[in-house]
């Protein structure tokens, strides 16, 4: 038999013998629409072609996730789930009691998750056991970004106290400066208001407060002294602050139009992607207090028919925690890779600290997390708690108001 014969007759019976695979697809639900956000989920995406896998964008815009909540809940009660969707913490358990969520254990177990997560992350992806989600990556959320020029201009150093903030800021105004860059949306309020939670009260108030809902620490002194904080930096915002988009209230710091902006790390993958560098164009800083509120992106699969979308699941789980989109993806997200084995030789100063601060937090048991970004509560705790610090930050109640409303809220929430 001639060499071409025997290759043909070969590559017969090795049509016959495998199987047809299913060409992997995807369905993703997510929020990341803003400049660094969109280039960073394209990394995901460029991944997953290259692994033969159709995907299906469903990106749903609005910071912190509100809107996609909504546009999932929707989807998922008519009865058509996408295949993956961006959720976090206490949501997972959320959606799986609702028994929609798929088990991706035989992936996780297959690339031994649980040997290069954080346990703490790991405990979070799993539901009743089982693996139910794959986490993307770290986000600190108590960060201030500032434009170094203007610090400089001003003779301002980075501030590490809440008094040191507000006198910075008033500093700035006096000289014409808008102080705080800030989107009036809820998330963003809370944003800030759990920086200022964990900077006055520490991470034990901290975690009384807005992880155990300890009616006396809600109602405390240190309480009314976060409302009063929050009273300040009110003053600090420009007129037009109510609705703006977060990323928009990044590049009001970007091109000096304000000097500071409180926010989560993903700020910084605004500044990478419009070719900003730390430590000359902008800084980081945590904001004032000792701890670490951490926020872990991820994507929990959902229950769905038909070999190609599990195939594209099981596919999107593997690269999600992949070693390789755990780089190029962090290194644009302005967050940390959440495994422990991937070096951080290519990240910058930002990111360095971040990790730096992550462990001594971890030794120090100040290694909280957010609230603001479904970390610590479910939704219905969290939502009572923003909708009291958003009613107190665009009206004039008064910080005692504010503590028997926080008090009411979370007690009608349980
Ligand atoms: C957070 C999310 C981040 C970032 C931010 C703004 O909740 O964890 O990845 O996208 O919202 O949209």
């Amino acid at each position: 038999m001639k060499f071409t014969s025997v290759f043909a007759a070969s590559t017969a019976a090795l049509m016959i013998a495998t199987p047809v695979l299913a060409e992997p697809k995807a369905e993703v639900l997510h929020w990341w629409t803003s400049g660094g956000e969109a280039k960073s989920v394209a990394v995901l995406q460029q991944e997953f072609a290259d692994r033969g896998g159709e995907w299906t964008d469903m990106p749903v815009a609005g910071g912190g996730g509100d809107a996609a909540m909504t546009a999932l809940r929707a989807r998922v009660l008519a009865g058509n789930a996408p295949t993956a969707v961006q959720l976090k913490g206490p949501a997972i358990q959320e959606w799986y009691e609702e028994g929609v969520l798929a088990d991706i254990s035989d992936v996780a177990e297959e690339q031994k998750w649980a040997d290069v997560l954080p346990a703490a992350i790991a405990e979070h992806m799993k539901c009743e056991g089982h693996w139910c989600a794959a986490p993307v990556n770290v986000h600190r959320v108590d960060w201030i970004w500032a434009n170094k020029e203007i610090l400089d201009a001003n003779g301002i150093e980075m501030p590490t106290t809440w008094d040191e903030f507000n006198a910075a800021a008033e500093k700035l105004q006096a000289a014409g400066i808008t102080p705080l860059a800030h989107g009036g949306q809820a998330w963003q309020d809370a944003t800030v208001f759990e920086t200022v939670v964990l900077g006055l009260g520490g991470a034990e108030f901290y975690k009384a407060a807005l992880v155990d809902l300890d009616n006396d620490a809600l109602t405390s002194d240190t309480m009314k002294a976060v409302f009063d904080e929050m009273r300040v930096l009110r003053g600090y915002v420009d007129d037009n602050f109510s609705g703006r988009d977060w990323n928009l209230a990044t590049a009001m710091v970007m091109n000096g139009e304000a000097a500071f902006q409180i926010m989560g790390d993903w700020a910084k993958g605004e500044f990478l992607a419009a070719g900003k560098v730390p430590g000359e164009d902008f800084l980081c800083g945590a904001t004032p207090g000792k701890g670490f509120l951490y926020n872990v992106d991820s994507f929990a699969m959902f229950e769905v028919d038909g070999d190609d979308n599990k195939e594209g699941q099981a596919i999107l789980s593997e690269l999600i925690v992949g070693p390789s989109f755990q780089e190029t993806f962090n290194l644009n997200k302005g967050s940390i890779p959440v495994r422990t084995d991937v070096s951080l030789e290519k990240f910058d100063m930002c990111a360095v600290k971040s990790s730096e601060d992550m462990i001594a937090a971890e030794e120090a048991g100040s290694l909280l997390p957010s609230y603001a970004h479904g970390m610590a509560l479910r939704g219905a705790q969290s939502g009572a708690i923003t909708d009291v610090v958003t009613a107190h930050f665009n009206s004039d109640m008064s910080s005692d108001e504010a503590v028997q409303m926080l008090s009411d809220a979370v007690a009608n929430s349980m």
